[in-house]
């Protein structure tokens, strides 16, 4: 590690603390957002300890690898140099700090409750070594009454008459973690005591100089806060995806209608990209606890609900949608090209392309693969999984190419050079990356997600929308308009 740290030469943006203000900090779990947390602090000029269960995983760290793929995430932590350290002993690093966060995982029991194990034993070795004053926070996404539950645990077993737990939910997504920590929209903190808000509103100094809003709660209203927070992107998906459904029904482009509703202020135009479904290791999870919750609390909510066995439902039917235009699957070759949840990232945690390949082989369908950083992980997943590194390798004697996530290496293919490589000419693109008049003119049959059919037929390949033909879409549009006009007649004439 280099001896002589730069700050934040990645976000020359954001300030360093002050020397008043420097903290000595641990934090617990050094997953994606333990070890982006540590850094980001770090690179802000805080002392930070990191500690975590796994080895193996503290070993990457102390030897300056990663053990998982985040972009920027090895430049900065080697540039922390010695404000950064990691190991396996919670005494020590817990001992010295004024505030710990806790970062460990939270992953959802069968019945949709997170599984809170990991946290209580975190806190509870917290509580073995706590000093008075103290600062605990809670990262993790737990339910409403986790950090009271935590703080009744903490006392009893610390001996220490009272100790500030704080919450401070996080919202970065993988991929771009650190630009999301160092730049976030806003910094929430859920506090019950002056303890805890003001060692926190030291902590992050340096970002609320940089114009971060900070937004004070309670702690059941920060705790609650990302799970709507995450619960509102998950709907807005699958709400773009039932229109995408409807899109194929009537002939019409999703894509256009993504452009103009997001272009409303009141809307947005994030998260509005139909696709494959939501995955990660949060939505679908945040989602089910969030259901989970309310119905525990008699409020149950059904938007969310709808939400969830929308996004079920599509992704359970990607392999179908592929039959529904190319047939048979049995003994046919699929290059699927992507594994993560999303592009940047190496976590394939409830990604839909693994729902995608099971349903694929179900069907007899033999599958190579092709993801630039997720084919380690993956691999654990699917041992037997054939994966490649170069998308045209995996699209050799290919009779289907199918693109699942939007990795910059897919959206820059060269298509003339995969029709080439492959068997077939059928290119399913469950991203929505390419203009169809295009990809027909490279010799390739285009299916998109919510699209319009019979668009580009110039090169005599034509483009096609999923579960029906051009014809048939166009009788689905006529048969609408007609029931619309026969609906709006019967209302007309109602007394
Ligand atoms: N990944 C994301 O994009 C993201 C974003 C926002 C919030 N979150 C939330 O943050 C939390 C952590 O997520 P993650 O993706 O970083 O998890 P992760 O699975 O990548 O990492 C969790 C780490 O905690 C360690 N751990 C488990 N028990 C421990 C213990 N008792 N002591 C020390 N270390 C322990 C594990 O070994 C692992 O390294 C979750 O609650 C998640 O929902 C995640």
């Amino acid at each position: 590690m280099n001896p002589e740290p730069t700050l934040v030469p990645l976000h020359p943006r954001v300030p360093k603390v002050g020397p008043a203000d420097r903290m000595q900090v641990a934090v617990v779990g050094t997953g994606y957002v333990g070890s982006v947390t540590a850094a980001c602090l770090a690179s802000i000029g805080h002392q930070v300890a990191c500690v975590d269960v796994d080895r193996n995983r503290i070993g990457a760290f102390c030897a300056g690898r990663i053990p998982f793929y985040e972009p920027g995430l090895e430049e900065l932590i080697a540039a922390a140099g010695n404000r950064l350290s990691f190991g396996t002993d919670l005494r020590n690093a817990v001992e010295r700090a004024q505030v710990v966060f806790v970062a460990v995982g939270t992953p959802p029991r069968e019945n949709g409750q997170p599984e809170l194990r990991d946290l209580f034993e975190a806190i509870e070795g917290i509580a073995d070594s706590a000093a008075a004053g103290t600062v605990v926070v809670i990262k993790s996404t737990v339910p409403v009454g986790t950090g009271a539950e935590a703080e009744r645990r903490i006392c009893e077993r610390s001996g220490l008459g009272r100790i500030s737990i704080a919450s401070n939910p996080e919202f970065l997504r993988e991929g771009s973690a650190i630009s999301d920590f160092l730049h976030p929209d806003r910094i929430v903190i859920g506090v019950e005591d002056a303890t805890a808000e003001n060692a926190l509103r030291r902590l992050y100094r340096p970002l609320v100089t940089a114009r971060v809003p900070l937004l004070v709660t309670g702690r059941m209203e920060a705790e609650l806060t990302k799970y709507a927070a995450n619960g509102m992107l998950a709907m807005k998906i699958a709400f773009i995806n039932e229109i995408a459904n409807l899109c194929e029904r009537v002939g019409a482009d999703v894509r256009d209608i993504a452009r103009a509703v997001g272009m409303d202020s009141r809307i947005g135009s994030a998260f509005l990209q139909a696709g494959p479904g939501y995955g990660g290791s949060c939505f679908p999870k945040d989602t089910r606890a969030l259901a989970h919750l309310g119905r525990s609390k008699g409020s149950a909510l059904t938007l969310i609900e709808a939400a969830i066995a929308s996004n079920c439902h599509r992704v359970e039917s990607l392999a179908g949608r592929i039959t529904s235009v190319a047939g048979n699957l049995r003994g046919r070759q699929v290059a699927l090209l992507g594994l993560a949840f999303k592009p940047n990232t190496d976590d394939v945690r409830e990604s839909p392309a693994l729902a995608l390949l099971t349903g694929l082989r179900k069907s007899g369908a033999v599958v190579r693969a092709c993801d630039p950083k997720a084919a380690a992980s993956a691999k654990r997943a699917v041992p037997d999984l054939v994966c490649f590194a170069d998308p045209y390798e995996a699209c050799k004697r290919a009779d289907i190419t199918v693109i699942i996530t939007d990795w910059e290496l897919f959206r820059s293919l060269d298509l003339r050079r995969v029709r080439d490589a492959m068997a077939g000419d059928l290119l399913v693109d469950f991203r929505n990356q390419f203009d169809p008049a295009e990809v027909a003119a490279k010799g390739l049959r285009y299916v998109s997600v919510g699209s319009r059919t019979a668009r580009a037929d110039s090169a005599g390949a034509a483009s096609r929308q999923f579960g029906s033909s051009g014809p048939a879409w166009r009788e689905a549009r006529d048969g609408l308009v007609t029931d619309l006009h026969a609906a709006s007649t019967k209302t007309a004439s109602l007394p």
